[in-house]
């Protein structure tokens, strides 16, 4: 199932012109992610929650999106891992940095889903909430949340 992933990601490069690939390799298949009659974690999804990965900060084992994520997202699978001792701040709810409510998981932390919308439909680089123009400009996504790090005449 995952390994389909990558497979059919593979024939859609094929199959596609190039202005549908830039929706990147989490393809229509939706069941990837979710199942309909044999969910592991709500909203339907799919993945067996990843039970390893621990927020920095409170040690608490990751929940919600970000277990789903890591379920796929991590060395034993090995595409493209994230570590969360190595990352940006997870699980935390936000002090300083100003986060659109929509994004922020059911207790107001900040997951995977709060940077990232990782439905197929969505165009933007690696899945990010913010069009940054192919990455060329990060601080447009950064301005999202820490609006007042950012030189807005930049933007
Ligand atoms: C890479 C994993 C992934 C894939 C692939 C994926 N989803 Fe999702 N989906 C998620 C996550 C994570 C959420 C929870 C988002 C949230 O709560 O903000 C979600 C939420 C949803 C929701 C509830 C959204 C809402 O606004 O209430 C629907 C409906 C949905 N997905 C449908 C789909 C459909 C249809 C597809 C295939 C075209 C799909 N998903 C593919 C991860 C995925
Ligand atoms: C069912 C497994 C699976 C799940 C669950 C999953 N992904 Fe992925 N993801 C993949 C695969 C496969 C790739 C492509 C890896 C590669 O190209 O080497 C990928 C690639 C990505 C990329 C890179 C996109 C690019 O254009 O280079 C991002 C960002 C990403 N995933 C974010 C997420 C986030 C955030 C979640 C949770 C909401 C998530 N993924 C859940 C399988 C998954
Ligand atoms: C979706 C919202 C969001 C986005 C987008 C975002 N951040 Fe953050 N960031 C946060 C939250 C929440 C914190 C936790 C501290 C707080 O609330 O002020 C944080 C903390 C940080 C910290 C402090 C880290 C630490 O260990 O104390 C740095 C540095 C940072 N962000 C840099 C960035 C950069 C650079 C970008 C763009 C590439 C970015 N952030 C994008 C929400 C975000
Ligand atoms: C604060 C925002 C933020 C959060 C939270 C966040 N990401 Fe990301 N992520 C990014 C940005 C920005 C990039 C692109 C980095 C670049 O290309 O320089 C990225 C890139 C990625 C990639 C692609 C890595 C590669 O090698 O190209 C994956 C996979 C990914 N994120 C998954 C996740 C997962 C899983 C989580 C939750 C555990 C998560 N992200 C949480 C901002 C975030």
């Amino acid at each position: 199932m995952r390994r389909g992933i990558l497979i059919l990601a593979a024939l859609a490069v094929l199959a596609m012109p190039a202005a549908v690939l830039a929706a990147g390799p989490h393809d229509n298949d939706c069941t990837d992610c979710h199942s309909l009659h044999d969910t592991k974690a709500d909203p339907a999804f799919g993945v067996v929650p990843n039970s390893s990965e621990k927020y920095r900060g409170s040690g608490q084992t990751v929940s919600g999106t970000d277990a789903l994520c890591l379920g796929c997202h991590n060395e034993a699978e090995g595409i493209m891992p994230i570590l969360l001792a190595k990352s940006h701040p997870l699980g935390v709810r936000p002090r300083k940095a100003f986060v659109p409510q929509e994004v922020l998981g059911r207790n107001g932390e900040l997951t995977c889903g709060s940077c990232h919308d990782p439905h197929p439909s969505n165009p933007n680089y690696k899945y990010l909430r913010i069009d940054t123009g192919g990455g060329r400009n990060m601080g447009a996504f950064c301005a999202y949340c820490h609006e007042a790090m950012v030189d807005k005449n930049e933007l």
